[in-house]
C-alpha cells in the first residue's frame, strides 16, 4: 500500500495546529497572573495561589485591586472577620485605635497601607514594629490552614475603608 505523504503531513499539521490553540486557549483561560507582593522589608512576598480560592480574591491577585470596596455584604463580613480576629483588641472596635494605632488614616505608620494591596501585604505577613502576620500558614506556623485567606483579608480592608479616613 502506498502511503500518501502529503496527505499524511497535512493531517499531522491540522492536529498539531489544534492542539497548540487549545493549549492557548485554556491558559489564557485558567492562568491567572499574579502581582508581585513585598514584605516588610521590601523583600518579595511568596503567597501560594491555591490561597486566592474566590473569583474576588483571584481578581486582586492579578490586579491588587479589591473588589470588594464599598460592597455591603462584604462589608459586614469584613466586620465580623475583624472582630474574629481580634484586630479590635489592639486597633478599636471603630478601627480608630487603642493600644496599637487607628487604621483610617489618611496617616499611617506604613506609607504602603494607603494602598489596598500595601495594607493586604502588612496584614497577611506582619511588620518587624509589633503587627502579627495574619495570613494563612504564617499566623500559626504549625497549621498552614490557620489564619487569615486572602478573600477575608480583603472583607476586611474594604470594612476598614468604610470607616472613613
Ligand atoms: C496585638 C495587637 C495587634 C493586633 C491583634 C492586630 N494588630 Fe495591627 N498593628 C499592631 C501594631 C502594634 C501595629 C504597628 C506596627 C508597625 O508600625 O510596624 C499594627 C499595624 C497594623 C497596620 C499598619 C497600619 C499603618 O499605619 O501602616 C494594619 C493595616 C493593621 N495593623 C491591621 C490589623 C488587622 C486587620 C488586624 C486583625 C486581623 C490587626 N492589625 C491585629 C498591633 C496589632
Amino acid at each position: 500500500m502506498q502511503v500518501n505523504t502529503y496527505k499524511l503531513t497535512f493531517v499531522f499539521t491540522f492536529v498539531f495546529m489544534l492542539v497548540v490553540a487549545a493549549v492557548s486557549v485554556f491558559q489564557s483561560a485558567w492562568a491567572q497572573e499574579m502581582i508581585g507582593f513585598t514584605d516588610s522589608k521590601g523583600g518579595a512576598l511568596k503567597i501560594k495561589t491555591e490561597y486566592f480560592e474566590t473569583a474576588q480574591a483571584k481578581q486582586f491577585m492579578s490586579s491588587g485591586k479589591n473588589p470588594y470596596t464599598g460592597d455591603k455584604s462584604a462589608l459586614e463580613s469584613g466586620k465580623k472577620i475583624y472582630h474574629l480576629y481580634s484586630c479590635n483588641q489592639c486597633h478599636g472596635s471603630n478601627a480608630q485605635g487603642q493600644t496599637a494605632h487607628g487604621l483610617t488614616g489618611p496617616r499611617f505608620n506604613h506609607a504602603k497601607s494607603a494602598e489596598d494591596k500595601g495594607m493586604f501585604e502588612i496584614i497577611w505577613a506582619g511588620t518587624d514594629g509589633g503587627m502579627s502576620a495574619k495570613g494563612k500558614g504564617l499566623m500559626d506556623p504549625n497549621d498552614p490552614e490557620n489564619g487569615m485567606s486572602p478573600d477575608e483579608v480583603l472583607k476586611v480592608i474594604a470594612w476598614i475603608r468604610s470607616q472613613g479616613s
